[in-house]
């Protein structure tokens, strides 16, 4: 929870008592940039925030405006640090394949200490919008399908850029997070930015809100309110989320600030007929601070001078606003040093940590014949594809302050460690990723015809994924697939290291690949952490954060589905020639792809193999409220030292309302040498057996659970227990009214 000691509190009281109505005003104004009309805006009080300014220089200059103003109140300079800030780290889709908080907030925390150096106090991540269709280019910055690891993830950053502390969020490292964006906004229909979310109450409580509730329950003191309508409502004027949900159930005390001129464009939506109404709408909902458009610094005087808008909200709105300010120091310490940034930028700690992070996100899709690593005998590597020296490609979406000089290339680290001792024979094929030049093709088959095994390093640039960045078609663009194609065609072991901001389904090669990693956008250090990889230093250990579809025909596709009354049956889609027209046996699915994705959620492999046995559940019967110990013991089979991600899912198999046929509930990883053997252990308590009925209340239903302990959505050993009881067990107080 934001920190709101009686000091702070007294201190906001002071303030506010103190502040003209321009004052206040002024505190709910977010400007962009640090053009000489803003420097104006701030010496008149009229900015309580700015994003996009940064450097020590620009940020102090900032900062000294807003100190000069009649009310001399800090800016919260705010700025996008996405996923690193210099030093780049993976795009957050790679971090969830982690499936590790540890590195999650450490990550975050030096993204923080850096873009603190550069006079950053806010930052607009994490994003946690759950992401189920990867058409969708935000599902790049997204932590995945799941709310369970997205909640778990989003919380880490949290920690790791403001301190695990109330306090620590004043220290010089510390920067102010944003969970964003609340609510709903990966659910847009048909994966197109912007679209429509179209959310019943009990999905946003069972799917969307969960992650947003785990952060605000680490303390993230800012939120920021989405671009989308949900069910009908745009989602910064939606009163239900912003106050009945975050400030009246969670108890939510710091600041929500829209998003890039969400509040204007209610009117696009047409639930506003013009910036008045939308001002108002946005306010009393729970906007507290306007980014970009001016609707509030237009209309709020008229608003309040007519009664549409009372000052009690105004006042409420810059409360949260201050309260923030003062927990950040900012009134101690509103300007930073400018000698820092060169202390911090880039430290070899930052680097050293950034290889680790990228090396762990790495997911091991596919290895033929135990292709990876490389073997001793492989000495000669082709070095084929667009992406093996592409050094801004490899920085990913949103990552504003990295810089393409900074990033250490597949190809460069392939020189440096391999260089001495192996043949590398390079040649691009295709010098741009979207290129359909087919010039080089002949000089990449050459390559590949003289080597033991050829890498190909393809996939989407950057600027594929992310905002605005939807795609319809998911295959390799330009002319890699028909590369690929004629690289496969030599006969050689080809190893696909696949860049992407979404899993790219790929139909007509996967089956045809000797390996497959998926390398994401793993920023700074992409090169050192996939040799690491290829040569076998470091086993993969990344997992799948999200479904990987066989292909784009079965968007939105995500594990924690629904059962349906006529589940998917083997064989379903088999419509021999001449088969009559008979609705015996229909089930659901398509007539033509198997009902199960290309890679389940939580799939990924390592140069090992694990085991999965004697599973156990102490008690096997017991009351809601009691709790319930899963175990099982994996061993490593194999013959390398691997980590195991362990899974645990749960499903209610009948309630009162449809359950989905596996949630996850729990994970462990696990390092274990070959042969050696650990027992895992699980606990799970009401909270996690919990739902929505169809009053919407939270309850545990008595009555069979199944459980599995397993290494990926779709395999486990499975065990059931009994919850006793006749009735259901209710969790939060009830409102009865409803
Ligand atoms: C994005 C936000 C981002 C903001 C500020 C918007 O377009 O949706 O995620 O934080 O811009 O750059």
């Amino acid at each position: 929870m934001i920190a709101c000691s009686r000091e702070i509190e007294a201190r906001v009281e002071a303030l506010l008592d103190r502040m003209s109505l321009a004052d206040k005003l002024g505190q709910l104004n977010q400007g962009h940039g640090d053009s000489p009309e803003n420097l104006e805006l701030a010496v008149r009080g009229k900015l309580g925030s700015v994003l996009n300014v940064v450097g020590a220089k620009s940020t102090n200059a900032m900062q000294k405006a807003a100190l000069s103003a009649p009310a001399g109140i800090p800016l919260i300079i705010g700025r996008d640090v996405i996923h690193g800030f210099r030093t780049v780290f993976p795009i957050p889709l790679a971090q969830a394949a982690t499936w590790s908080a540890e590195a999650a907030e450490e990550a975050a925390a030096i993204a923080a200490a850096e873009a603190a150096s550069f006079g950053v106090n806010w930052t607009f991540t994490p994003m946690m919008d759950i992401a189920r269709d990867c058409r969708w280019g935000r599902i790049a910055e997204s932590l995945g399908e799941d709310p369970c690891l997205a909640g778990e993830l989003a919380a880490a950053m949290v920690r790791g850029l403001q301190g695990r502390d109330p306090d620590d969020l004043a220290a010089p490292e510390r920067i102010a997070a944003c969970a964003k964006h609340f609510v709903g906004y990966g659910a847009a229909e048909g994966g197109r930015e912007y679209n429509t979310a179209e959310i019943s109450e009990r999905n946003l409580r069972e799917v969307y809100l969960p992650p947003f509730q785990a952060a605000v329950d680490a303390g993230c003191t800012t939120l920021m309110s989405a671009f989308n309508e949900i069910s009908g409502v745009p989602a910064t004027g939606n009163t239900f989320a912003l106050n009945t949900v975050l400030r009246g159930e969670w108890g939510f005390l710091g600041f929500v600030v829209s998003d890039w001129g969400s509040v204007v464009e209610m009117i696009q939506h047409g639930t506003c007929a013009d910036e008045a109404d939308a001002a108002r709408k946005a306010l009393c909902a729970g906007v507290d601070m306007e980014m970009v458009s001016q609707c509030y610094e237009h209309e709020l005087p008229q608003l309040l001078a007519s009664g549409a808008v009372s000052m009690r909200v105004v006042d409420e709105a810059v409360r949260r606003i201050l309260r923030v300010k003062f927990a950040l120091g900012l009134f101690e310490q509103p300007y930073v040093d400018e000698g820092r940034a060169a202390q911090v930028i880039l430290h070899a700690d930052h680097r050293a940590k950034a290889r680790e992070v990228a090396a762990s996100s790495v997911v091991l899709l596919r290895n033929e014949g135990g292709v990876l690593p490389l073997a001793p005998s492989a000495k000669r590597l082709a070095v084929v594809g667009p992406l093996a020296d592409a050094p801004a490609e490899h920085l990913g979406c949103w990552a504003f302050d990295g810089q393409a000089e900074d990033v250490v290339t597949p190809l460069a680290a392939l020189r440096a460690e391999l260089g001495a001792s192996h043949e590398l024979g390079v040649a691009p094929g295709l010098d741009d990723p979207r290129s359909q030049d087919q010039a080089g093709f002949a000089a990449a088959v050459e390559a590949a015809e003289q080597a033991d095994v050829v890498l190909f390093f393809g996939g989407e640039p950057a600027i594929l994924s992310g905002e605005a960045h939807s795609r319809a078609f998911l295959g390799l663009p330009g002319a890699q697939e028909a590369l690929l194609d004629q690289v496969l065609a030599t006969g050689k072991p080809v190893v696909l290291v696949l860049f992407a901001g979404r899993p790219l389904p790929l139909p007509h090669h996967i089956d045809r690949l000797a390996g497959l990693l998926m390398a994401w956008h793993l920023g700074s250090e992409t090169g050192p952490a996939l040799v690491e990889l290829l040569t076998g230093t470091r086993s993969p250990s990344g997992r799948l954060p999200v479904t990987w579809p066989r292909t784009v025909g079965q968007l939105p596709l995500y594990y924690n589905t629904k059962h349906t009354g006529r589940p998917p049956l083997p064989g379903c889609g088999d419509i021999p020639v001449g088969t009559p027209l008979d609705p015996v046996g229909f089930c659901t699915g398509y007539l033509d792809l198997p009902p199960t994705p290309q890679f389940p959620f939580g799939f990924g492999l390592t140069y090992t193999s694990f085991s999965y046995a004697d599973l156990a559940i102490n008690p096997a019967e017991g009351a809601a409220n009691d709790t319930f110990s899963i175990s099982a013991t994996i061993t490593n089979t194999g013959e390398r030292t691997g980590t195991e991600q362990v899974q645990l899912y749960l499903r209610d198999p009948v309630a009162t309302v449809t359950r989905p046929v596996r949630e996850l509930r729990g994970h462990q990883a696990v390092k274990l040498a070959p042969g050696e053997s650990r027992r895992i252990t699980f606990v799970l308590s009401a909270a996690d057996l919990a739902f929505h009925d169809e009053q919407m209340r939270r309850v545990v239903e008595p009555g069979e659970f199944q459980v599995w302990i397993a290494p990926d959505a779709a395999r486990g050993i499975e065990g059931r227990f009994l919850v006793t009881g006749t009735a259901p067990m209710p969790l939060d107080p009830i409102d009865f009214t409803r």
